[in-house]
């Protein structure tokens, strides 16, 4: 159909008759003469429809006249010389003055002109046109390229590319499973896995040594920019390594797909920092290193001042107070700071305490803040020493369970950093290790684990773990990158009487374990080697080195935020014979009560 790419064409192409096929990405007549851009895949170029000469064209310009915007049409042509050379055009030296301007599909008027800057709802509902856009295509190149890079680095290295199940049974990585009605087996059901954790360790048992997979997973959670209820693992296991075998490895290979995909160079080596302390120093599990704000611990300073908030908290087993100097914060107005006290609010935070340092050389008089009376001189000189703060910044005060106060002051961190312009540029990878083998759910009275119950804890003993479970430390770890958690893995239990011990730590009794995990209990029996392994968020990479913020950005057909696909209208209703079939039936709406969460792992 055609004889070039419409971006391709170039000054080689001087004086030769070409072919080419697209969309009318702009048409302007000019009465005599009209321009047309013609956009395919490959980029843009002018093409021209100049009025009757000796070769007759006149059918030509009538012809482009008549064409309106995304018109798929074909235009044969000659390459000139531009007079006009565009410079913002790769094309931009050379145009097609066309002889035959075919129109192959006349579209109709859009819903909607992607330079207006249409709503995500508009654009989900028409993603086609969505995607033909070039700022669409640029950043689902660049995913692409990143898929390739990938594979390549693998391949290269021994991988095996091994696909396992979707229709299989529940893989708790602490979200609500995806059931599928087995037709032929009435009343019970495949659950889509969360992840091919199981299968990717059996593998390990099997003799595959290296493996690694571009897997769909299937979350059932909320959704949110960096969520979606199915997305794309990079999967890989390794067998009879230690951590630092898999994190030198693949920290590798992330160097090696930046450099290629986007040619930037990560830090060689990342750094690392335990759970512990991110928590301690970030409010987070997953930091963003590129704020260079830090808490500062002020539980021992302000013990015995008289701000009761402060001293209940300081004085209780799990308090902590936390300060946060925020440079250049003594120009926040009152406004402001009760705007980030409800933000915090939205952590869980019951106050934010503010202190505006105005003149540190003042001592206590270049000092503002309705907390001051309370702290005695040695407290206040403290705290600005803590804290570093100087002239013109503000401090802000979280007090609350080690846990809350983490939270909200980390969040708090992240927005000031953004809002007031302290986010550096470039790029930040760390891992994280050490994390803690459990966390105490409240709410259901028992452990979960912190990332799932296959991650082998630091200690050997099943007696020092039982004794200690509390304290435990996994051998997890994850890898993050400008404040998003992109990878997350473990060495994982290979021994049977280790994994059932996890089990019953997280109050999974021996006979529900064997009735989910009976399979894994079993492979693990016969000479499992030791391994471990880790899993990347493609899409999450993706979206960071396309330079946006929502991974829908980078997934041809996303969900909304309320798991919805706008273009097809999944999900939807089904006859009452395809029910009947799988054999289920459809609750009364008010019978449907509030849903329990049968998860055995937190944490995503
Ligand atoms: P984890 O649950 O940490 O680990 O997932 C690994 C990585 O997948 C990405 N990710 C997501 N991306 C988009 N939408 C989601 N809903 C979503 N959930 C997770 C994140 C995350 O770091 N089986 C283990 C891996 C292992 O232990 O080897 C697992 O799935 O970038
Ligand atoms: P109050 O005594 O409740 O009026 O609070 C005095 C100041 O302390 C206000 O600025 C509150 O926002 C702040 N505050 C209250 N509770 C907390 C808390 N848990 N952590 C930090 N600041 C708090």
């Amino acid at each position: 159909m055609r004889t070039h790419f419409c971006g391709l064409v170039d000054e080689a192409l001087i004086g030769q008759t070409v072919t080419l096929c697209g969309w009318v990405d702009v048409a302007r007549n000019m009465g005599q003469l009209v321009f047309v851009d013609l956009r395919d895949h490959e980029g843009i170029v002018q093409v021209v429809a100049e009025p009757a000469d000796a070769a007759g064209n006149a059918d030509v310009v009538a012809a482009a006249a008549q064409l309106g915007y995304e018109d798929a049409i074909r235009v044969t042509g000659t390459v000139r010389r531009r007079q006009n050379v565009n410079p913002k055009l790769r094309t931009g030296q050379v145009e097609v003055v066309a002889t035959k301007i075919e129109l192959l599909n006349k579209a109709e008027p859009l819903p909607f002109h992607a330079h207006e800057n249409p709503g995500e709802d508009i654009r989900l509902k028409y993603r086609y046109l969505d995607l033909r856009t070039p700022e669409m295509q640029r950043k689902m190149r660049t995913r692409i390229r990143l898929v390739q890079a990938l594979r390549r680095w693998l391949d290269a290295r021994g991988f095996q590319d091994i696909e396992t199940p979707i229709l299989t049974k529940a893989t708790p990585e602490g979200a609500r499973d995806f059931l599928v009605p087995a037709r032929l087996h009435p009343g019970e059901f495949y659950a889509l896995p969360q992840s091919p954790q199981l299968f990717k360790q059996i593998l390990m048992v099997a003799g595959f040594d290296r493996y690694y997979q571009i897997a769909r997973c299937f979350r059932d959670e909320a959704l949110r920019a960096d969520r979606q209820l199915e997305f794309t693992q990079l999967d890989m296991e390794f067998a009879w390594v230690s951590e630092r075998d898999v994190q030198d490895t693949v920290e590798e290979m992330i160097r090696v797909v930046f450099r290629e995909v986007i040619g930037v160079e990560l830090d060689d080596p990342f750094p690392r920092m335990t759970y512990a302390e991110a928590m301690r120093r970030y409010g987070s599990d997953k930091p963003d290193l590129r704020i260079a704000m830090e808490f500062a611990d002020i539980a021992e300073l302000v013990k015995g001042c008289d701000f009761k908030v402060f001293t209940d908290v300081a004085n209780a087993a799990d308090g902590r107070v936390i300060a946060l100097k925020v440079p250049g914060g003594a120009m926040l107005s009152r406004k402001q700071i009760d705007d980030y006290a409800a933000y915090a609010g939205k952590f869980g935070a019951k106050g934010l305490a503010w202190m505006k340092v105005e003149d540190a050389a003042k001592g206590r008089d270049g000092i503002n803040s309705p907390i001051a009376k309370f702290l005695d001189d040695a407290t206040l000189a403290g705290i600005l020493n803590a804290t570093g703060a100087q002239s013109g910044d503000a401090i802000l005060f979280g007090a609350a369970g080690d846990k809350v106060a983490s939270d909200f002051m980390g969040a708090l961190r992240l927005k000031l950093g953004k809002d007031l312009g302290l986010v550096e540029d470039g790029w930040k990878p760390l891992w994280i290790t050490d994390f803690p083998m459990f966390e105490w759910d409240g709410e259901e009275q028992r452990y979960v684990a912190l990332h799932h119950p296959f991650t082998a804890p630091a200690v050997d003993s099943i007696d020092d773990l039982r004794a200690n479970a509390a304290t435990a430390v996994s051998r997890g770890y994850d890898m993050v990158l400008n404040g998003n958690e992109i990878g997350g893995g473990s060495i994982r239990i290979h021994r049977p009487q280790m994994q059932s011990a996890v089990f019953e730590l997280l109050g999974i009794g021996a006979e529900e374990a064997e009735g989910k995990f009976g399979f894994l209990l079993d492979a693990l029996k016969y000479g499992a080697p030791p391994h471990g392994g880790i899993a990347f968020g493609i899409d999450r990479i993706a979206a960071l080195m396309a330079g946006t913020e929502s991974i829908r950005d980078v997934i041809a057909f996303p969900k909304t935020t309320t798991a919805q696909c706008l273009m097809t209208g999944a999900p939807s209703p089904v006859p009452d014979n395809q029910l009947a079939e799988v054999h289920v039936s459809i609750r009364a709406k008010d019978d449907q009560g509030a849903h329990e969460r049968p998860v055995v792992a937190k944490q995503g």
